[in-house]
């Protein structure tokens, strides 16, 4: 296997629309990081046209992919490279490479294709959060042009988004009625006087303070303890 020298499109974009890399003088001072809506507002005309540009071969690569009944599984501009020439005309040409087939498949479903493009607008939206529209409206132009039955996939895609919006939603709403002291109280209450023990345990006691703080947890402890 080679090793292909090209960076990947999100570092390609973040490097793009970095505040060291604008061309305006009030910006030079500051330090590169990510994109802000204000460094999406004042993205010159040629730095929009790259991004319309290489969001649109993205939509492309990905129209192929699912012509070919090929669902990537984890669409983000970190698992896409980018390799950049410049043709006679001193502009750049770009064409795109992607990696991480890790947790593909392959289906010819529309609901898959359409949850591989959810993925993909969910990866923007975080990834590239003051860009989303301009990204994913361009890589929505080119899919449409070149993926087969591109109307019913996307009009699939529109209800999958339908459907994480609703349950986004009830998670919050689930996660707003919920008590956590209520909870936390009777988790204690359970341990000490029910079973017996007077001492959390090792992962209990890593685990119980983000718990209360509200934050979501994830906690793995030794098997067999
Ligand atoms: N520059 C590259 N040239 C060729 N193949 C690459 C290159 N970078 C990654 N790959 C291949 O793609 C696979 C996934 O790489 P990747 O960098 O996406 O790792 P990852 O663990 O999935 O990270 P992430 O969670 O950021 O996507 C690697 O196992 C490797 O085979
Ligand atoms: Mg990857």
């Amino acid at each position: 296997m080679e090793k292909i020298e090209a960076p990947s499109l999100n570092q390609f974009i973040t490097e793009l629309t970095s505040t060291n890399s604008t061309q305006s003088s009030t910006t030079t001072t500051t330090t590169a990081t990510a994109t802000t809506i204000e460094e999406n507002n004042s993205l010159n005309n040629e730095k929009k046209q790259i991004l319309i540009q290489v969001a649109g071969l993205f939509g492309s690569i990905v129209a192929q992919l699912h012509n070919s009944c090929i669902i990537h599984g984890d669409l983000t501009t970190s698992n896409v490279l980018i390799e950049t020439k410049n043709n006679d005309e001193k502009k750049n040409d770009f064409s795109l490479i992607m990696i991480d087939f890790g947790i593909g498949c392959v289906s010819t479903m529309i609901e898959d294709k359409a949850v591989d493009l959810y993925v993909m607008s969910r990866a923007i939206a975080s990834t590239h959060a003051a860009l989303e529209n301009l990204l994913v409206d361009a890589f929505f132009v080119q899919y449409k042009k070149e993926a087969q039955n591109a109307k019913e996939i996307v009009a699939r895609y529109e209800e999958v988004t339908l459907r994480g919006r609703k349950k986004g939603k009830q998670k919050k709403e689930g996660r707003g009625n919920c008590n956590i002291d209520e909870v936390f109280l009777i988790f204690f209450f359970f341990f000490q006087k029910k079973i017996g023990f007077e001492k959390p345990s090792a992962i209990q006691q890593r685990a119980i303070i983000p718990i209360t703080k509200g934050r979501d947890v994830i906690a793995q402890a030794q098997s067999g303890t």
